[in-house]
């Protein structure tokens, strides 16, 4: 027996060893980690139990019968990250410059297939040179079994990817149905086709950087939703990310305990406002005075910077937050802010994770840009997610909320729960200036001196309208309160929420307008 162990382990020991020393190194050299030094930074200490470590791939073709690895260029298996389990996969770019095979697919199927029965979350580790191209058909159909397993699980338990070096061709597909996408400042890059082929069609110079680099992916296309400078951060940042949800859809997010007792009126919120409505403010620090202590993670930090989204906790409970910032453009949503907002509202509704929303906007952005690359079909699908979701939702307006973005930012007419107010509110049909402009434009040019009319016009508007007292007078808002109660009031409000329960009608599934 003692001799069968000791073969056991060599064999073991031998695998874990992927494409061999010089290969490490070489790893080792660019800046990253090999796919087992990934898993042990990722998961709580000595708890990844390892499958299919033996497979290895079945093809012939191109003097693959020569060559094979045991694992044929990937890790997978179960482990705990927080004391709770996940399933993972970490790709090996030591064999083979981790390309996925028929059989390297089926390693992932079997782990992702195996998540969604046990109901936990799926971590994919990703660092590959795409489909392996001596397998021709076999491996694409490998990565349509992934695309098609990530599809299926997508609403079932949370999906994050991690890409830890390139990402090409189809290869991408599978990141981008997942909930969420890590890369790493200049060592992981995603594209559908690579400088060369880019060079060739478009006539366009581009580093690897440029064309899928992650900060490309955090700011310009919104593809990344984190980017860390190197891979140890990266793995400690999914580690954290965890902490804010549940393993699955029927399951809730871990609450903390919270002392109300220690509870106290934040009075910096009354000072944050500015006495003039269009001058600027950071929402951020709202938020950072609302979470329990100041720890907000926030998702999408450089892409659509006039709406943040992310998550923290509130009295203990892990919150999903959605607010304008008036700091960038005014707050105003545009395409990227609605996608963007509509994205995490989902994400929040389909794993039961409350939504706080933050309100200080002006309205949808106008002109050609807008209307000619859709902001009334990328609008409504901020709309829609708000509608639609069916977890506690609760809304505070700290300023500003004026026409179809006074209704999209979970209003109580689209099932908002708690909607308060500030008393800094505004609540009409737009900003003064361009209403008193278009219901008073004929007394205001006939009038003797046009000026002084459009003061008086506005003073009268803003009296009448810019404040949330006729919204509160008609159950739209279900209180105006003070900035420094704003948690307190938060926290019951989703604390009375907790036991909500709230359906939408029977359905194949609805028709978001993508
Ligand atoms: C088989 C591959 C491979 C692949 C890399 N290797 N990619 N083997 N299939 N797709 C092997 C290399 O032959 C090499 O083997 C080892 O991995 C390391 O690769 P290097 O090129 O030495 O590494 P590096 O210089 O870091 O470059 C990495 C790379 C490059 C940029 C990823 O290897 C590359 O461009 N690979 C091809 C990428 C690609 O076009 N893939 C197909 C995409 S289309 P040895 O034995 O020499 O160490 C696709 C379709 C998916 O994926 C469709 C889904 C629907």
């Amino acid at each position: 027996m003692q001799e069968k162990i000791k073969e056991l382990l060599s064999k073991k020991e031998q695998a874990k060893m992927g494409g061999g020393e010089d290969k490490i190194k070489s790893q080792h050299d660019k800046g990253k980690l090999t796919a087992y030094e990934r898993i042990e930074l990722l998961v709580d200490e000595g708890t990844f139990d390892e499958v299919d470590i033996f497979v290895k791939h079945r093809s012939n073709d191109f003097g693959l019968d020569q060559v094979s690895y045991p694992g044929d260029g990937v890790a997978t298996g179960f482990a705990k990250i927080n004391g709770r389990p996940v399933a993972l996969y970490s790709q090996d770019f030591t064999v083979f410059g981790g390309s996925l095979s028929e059989t390297h697919a089926e390693k992932i199927v079997k782990v992702m297939k195996m998540a969604m029965k046990a109901g936990i979350p799926v971590i994919g580790l990703n660092d590959s040179g795409g489909a392996r191209i001596q397998e021709g058909v076999n491996s694409l159909g490998g990565y349509a079994d992934i695309f098609l397993l990530n599809t299926l699980a997508s609403g079932v338990v949370p999906q994050i990817s991690v890409v830890l070096g390139p990402c090409a061709g189809g290869a991408v597909y599978s990141p981008a149905i997942t909930d969420f996408i890590f890369m790493v400042k200049n060592t992981s890059y995603m594209f559908v086709t690579g400088p060369n082929v880019v060079k060739t069609v478009t006539h366009e110079d581009v580093s690897f950087e440029e064309l899928g680099g992650a900060d490309t992916h955090a700011s310009k296309s919104g593809v990344a939703h984190f980017i860390c400078d190197n891979e140890v951060q990266t793995l400690l940042s999914v580690r954290k990310l965890l902490t804010f949800l549940p393993l699955n859809f029927m399951d809730k997010p871990l609450s903390k305990n919270f002392d109300m007792s220690l509870l106290i009126n934040e009075h910096r919120l009354e000072q944050i406002i500015p006495d003039t409505p269009n001058k600027p403010y950071d929402m951020k620090e709202i938020i950072n005075l609302l979470v329990d202590d100041k720890d907000f993670l926030e998702v999408h930090a450089e892409y659509a910077e006039n709406i943040i989204v992310g998550f923290g906790r509130i009295g203990g409970m892990s919150v999903g937050i959605v607010a304008n910032q008036p700091n960038v453009l005014a707050g105003v949503l545009d395409i990227n802010a609605s996608v963007k907002g509509a994205r995490f509202v989902r994400f929040c509704d389909a794993f039961n994770i409350p939504l706080l929303v933050l309100v200080d906007v002006p309205g949808f952005l106008p002109g050609t840009e807008q209307e000619w690359n859709g902001i009334i079909r990328h609008g409504a699908k901020l709309l829609y997610a708000f509608a639609e979701a069916t977890v506690p939702k609760v809304t505070v307006i700290t300023r500003k909320a004026y026409g179809g973005a006074y209704d999209v930012m979970n209003s109580k007419h689209i099932r908002g729960d708690f909607n308060f107010a500030w008393p800094s509110a505004e609540i009409a049909v737009m900003g003064p200036k361009g209403a008193v402009e278009i219901i008073f434009k004929k007394e205001i040019s006939t009038s003797e001196n046009p000026e002084v009319e459009l003061e008086n016009k506005l003073s009268e508007y803003i009296v009448k309208f810019a404040n949330p007292y006729i919204a509160a007078e008609r159950g739209f808002l279900d209180d105006i309160i003070l900035p420094s109660e704003t948690k307190r009031r938060v926290i019951q409000a989703l604390d009375l929420l907790k036991t909500k329960v709230d359906k939408n009608p029977r359905k194949k599934h609805g028709n978001i307008p993508l």
